[in-house]
């Protein structure tokens, strides 16, 4: 039995194939590489020393994909194809919607035509809008989501809801992700932004290397400890493995719908990021104070007791490793 991970080649996806070959699974991979490079697959296999199947078609294709499910026997299927560019989902509404919401509804159909029905969707704290509580905890109010593809993460989310209440035997897990930064260790796979970077840590690494000139810093009137933004960093090796903490879960539980937060439960606030950026890497990184950035909220950080409890996942790796593996990809490229 396969696991199928569509955008297995991007940034998420590619280190979770790692964690899932490294737990000797098997895997298929479906990727078009509209945000990714096909170097990435080779990467993968010399981390792993393992291979894998892999198919260069678009996930929402609905007849291609059905013949994925044809030639392979799949077990369980991890989504990562969706687009993630926050600004980008606010100028172009109708190609993310239709990308993640459709493509993802296109993916489900035929799931349940091959009688497929373990699903892990890739979902974000961007569902949780300016949240009522912090820490954040599952149970918190969503919804106020303030660009496409936030509202693009909620809507799935309803939809795998009312599927799930429509038929029960599906087995679907939803991973409210915070902000995944960091690299796997190797150097040989980690974030690859197209263009301008939007995301801080993209960003920081770029400046440190004098790709760009300095950082700007998006406000330091937050209602915060030195009033730049504080967020929940956490690194994408331990976000892969909460994948897998996932797929045991359904596993060993069977149907139902489960919904955790990926988080570390700290929060750091932009200087502190710049801060244990230079004290890790020892690169120094100019920044300004600019003006607020629209859509921002002053504080975002998860309560991950749940994670911890049901799926016995915690994260590991410490904001000084988190950036020094930033780094460490930014310069083996
Ligand atoms: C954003 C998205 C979120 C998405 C995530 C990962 C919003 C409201 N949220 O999260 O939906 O899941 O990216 O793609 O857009 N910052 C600077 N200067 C910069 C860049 C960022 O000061 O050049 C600050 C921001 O104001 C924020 C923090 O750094 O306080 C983190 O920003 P970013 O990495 O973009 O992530 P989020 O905005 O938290």
């Amino acid at each position: 039995m396969s696991i199928l991970v569509t955008g297995g080649a991007g940034y998420i996806g590619s280190h979770t194939v790692v964690e899932l070959l490294n737990t000797n699974r098997e895997v298929v991979i479906v990727d078009d590489f509209s945000n990714s490079k096909p170097e990435v697959l080779d990467a993968i296999k010399k981390i792993t020393g393992k291979d894998f199947k892999f198919y260069n078609i678009d996930y929402s294709d609905k007849e291609k994909m059905d013949k994925v499910f044809k030639e392979n026997k799949i077990d369980a299927v991890l989504n990562f194809a969706g687009y993630k560019a926050v600004g980008e989902s606010v100028q172009k509404p109708i190609e993310y919607y239709t990308n993640n919401v459709a493509g993802t509804l296109n993916l489900l159909d035929v799931m349940r035509n091959n009688n497929v029905k373990k699903f892990v969707f890739s979902s974000s704290a961007t569902v949780y809008g300016k949240p009522e509580v912090i820490p954040i905890t599952e149970d918190c109010k969503t919804g106020g989501t303030t660009n496409p593809y936030g509202t693009s993460k909620l809507f799935i989310e309803q939809i795998l809801k009312d599927l799930y209440k429509s038929d029960n035997s599906w087995e679907i897990v939803i991973l409210r992700y915070f902000n995944p930064i960091g690299a796997h260790e190797s150097g040989l796979i980690g974030e690859e932004p197209q263009g301008i970077p939007n995301n801080l840590m993209p960003y920081i690494v770029r400046v440190a290397n004098g790709t760009l000139k300095e950082l700007s810093v998006f406000g330091n009137d937050y209602n915060t400890h030195d009033g730049t933004g504080v967020r929940d960093y956490i690194h994408v090796v331990d976000l892969a493995k909460g994948h897998i903490n996932a797929l045991e879960k359904l596993e060993k539980e069977g149907q139902g719908l489960y919904i955790y937060n990926l988080g570390t439960g700290k929060g750091y606030s932009v200087l502190d990021i710049v801060k244990a950026f230079e004290e890790s890497t020892g690169m120094k990184v100019p920044y300004k104070i600019a003006p607020r950035r629209e859509g921002d909220i002053d504080i975002c950080y998860s309560d991950p007791t749940k994670a911890k409890e049901e799926l016995g996942w915690v994260a590991e790796k410490d904001l000084n490793q988190m950036c020094k593996d930033s780094w460490n990809y930014i310069n083996k490229k």
